[in-house]
């Protein structure tokens, strides 16, 4: 059997090449790092759910005409993607204060925004991706004008409906990253919603007990995170509940 080639190995999930030019395909490995890889681990599960979850959240967006890489799932811990030029930029957004904004700033975690903010780090895992302004993504030409404007109406409209929808299942969405991919259609270039969107991008609190159903389970040692990850799955109904059958007596 023809061993495929691996385009890129990162962190969380394997690149290989596509079946088809132009597609990738995208594996979810169960590695979880936290810290810029300082504190790591595997999570057994971790991937499968990753997958599931990214798979439901990029079709959500791909019906709602916000246009991701994502074509389909290929199996348990696999997705066909088309393959991008990656924007080297997390585009993070912010509704609720967590994490570094939280530190930098001095607000409480949890405290809502005025409105949602939008945050941009270099991706450069040797930097630690830094923050960054409009003014260093212009100046070193990671992004044009016309494309900053287009990445954030794309962030935007990614929050709105994962807030929605995580709303519907009694979750608060209180930040998520992603990144942005260019396609080239002939002379043209799109921007899409590239990489992943799962409980490890994401900021995730229930809304009546604050439980947190995201990494920060792992990068914070507040419990088991695929039981975590599995609780939203269950929700948004990606995974059926298991059946809790007891033993049968058999007299
Ligand atoms: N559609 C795509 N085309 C090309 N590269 C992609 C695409 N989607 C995601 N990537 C890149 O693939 C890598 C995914 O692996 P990951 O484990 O997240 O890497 P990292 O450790 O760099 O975060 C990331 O570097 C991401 O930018
Ligand atoms: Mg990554």
């Amino acid at each position: 059997m023809a061993r495929r080639k691996k385009i890129y190995e990162g962190k969380a999930k394997i690149l290989y090449e596509g079946p088809e030019p132009g597609t990738l395909v995208q594996y979810f490995k169960d590695d979880a790092t936290a810290f810029n890889a300082k504190k790591k681990d595997v999570i057994d599960g971790k991937g499968v759910l990753n997958n599931r979850l990214c798979e439901y959240f990029m079709t959500g967006l791909n019906n709602i005409g916000v246009p991701t890489h994502f074509i389909r799932r290929l199996n348990m811990r696999e997705q066909l993607v088309r393959a991008c030029e990656i924007v080297p930029l997390e585009v993070i957004v912010r509704n609720f204060a967590a994490g570094s904004l939280s530190e930098r700033l001095g607000i409480e975690e949890g405290t809502q925004l005025p409105r949602p903010i939008i945050e941009y780090c270099y991706k450069d895992d040797a930097l630690g991706d830094p923050l960054v302004t409009e003014e260093h993504i212009a100046a070193f030409g990671w992004a044009s004008a016309q494309d900053m404007d287009d990445i954030l109406s794309l962030a935007l409209r990614v929050n709105d409906f994962l807030a929605g929808v995580m709303y519907g299942v009694g979750i608060k969405l209180i930040d998520f990253k992603i990144e942005i991919g260019r396609i080239y259609e002939g002379d043209f270039q799109r921007l899409v919603v590239a990489d992943e969107i799962s409980p490890d991008s994401c900021r995730l609190w229930d809304i009546e007990s604050g439980r947190k159903l995201d990494k920060d389970v792992f990068r914070r040692d507040l419990g088991n995170l695929s039981d975590a990850y599995s609780e939203v799955a269950h929700r948004l109904g990606v995974l059926p509940r298991a059946q809790v059958t007891k033993p049968k007596l058999i007299n």
